[in-house]
């Protein structure tokens, strides 16, 4: 499969890393999984608690809403790729710190690079910030962003990007269950137009 190498080659490096102090309170370096010929990659912020101990993405209770929002459009984690903006957990979860953000960030980086999904749907803040800089787009408040759909031409390709809230804010704000349904249905509704484009290329050719 075209990427394993490649990918093989970043999960080494995250496992050896020494980047910043998280690799001294971390249990398990999280890399991300997923497929690597995923059209969606989910960035998320860092590995909680659950994460740091099972040394994969999502797999607490943020994940059990992550879950549920890919199976409400019909999409199972091995079709998508999840990974994180930060690979090993801050302390306590407390925020990512703006050192640790520019240490890890380049094994986010080489993964995007790898994967070239053709939608990026970022998961909180501090996804939001580090995709919008790195692809030139300007930010707003995520209550005003989330759920609309960005578009970036790079050199290689177009790409969308949606902005997402944290699954995470289902879970001490059962209402915003319902928002994050809504806008994993236009996450959906993307992936499919992306699809059948790809679909009439082939035809004409
Ligand atoms: N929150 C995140 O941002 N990432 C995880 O992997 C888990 C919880």
């Amino acid at each position: 499969m075209y990427g394993e190498e490649e990918m093989e080659r970043v999960e080494k490096e995250i496992k050896e890393c020494r980047h910043c102090e998280l690799c001294k309170t971390r249990n398990n370096p999280v890399v991300g999984e997923g497929s690597l010929s995923a059209k969606v990659m989910f960035v998320g912020e860092a590995p909680g608690y659950y994460e740091d101990l099972k040394g994969r993405p999502f797999v607490g209770k943020a994940g059990k809403v992550l879950d549920e929002l890919l199976e409400s459009v019909g999409l199972q984690r091995n079709e998508v790729y999840i990974t994180n903006v930060l690979k090993c957990r801050p302390p306590g979860n407390r925020n990512p710190a703006t050192a640790e953000i520019k240490a890890c960030t380049p094994y986010l980086d080489a993964q995007l690079e790898i994967i070239k999904p053709e939608v990026i749907a970022t998961l909180g803040n501090f996804s939001l910030s580090y995709i919008f800089d790195k692809f030139g787009l300007k930010k707003d408040k995520i209550s005003k962003m989330h759920g609309k759909v960005f578009d970036v031409s790079t050199i290689a390709s177009i790409k969308k990007i949606i902005p997402l809230y944290h699954p995470a804010v289902a879970t001490y704000n059962p209402g915003m269950k319902e928002v994050l349904v809504e806008d994993f249905k236009m996450l959906f509704f993307t992936l499919a137009i992306n699809t059948n484009t790809n679909q009439q290329q082939i035809i004409f050719l």
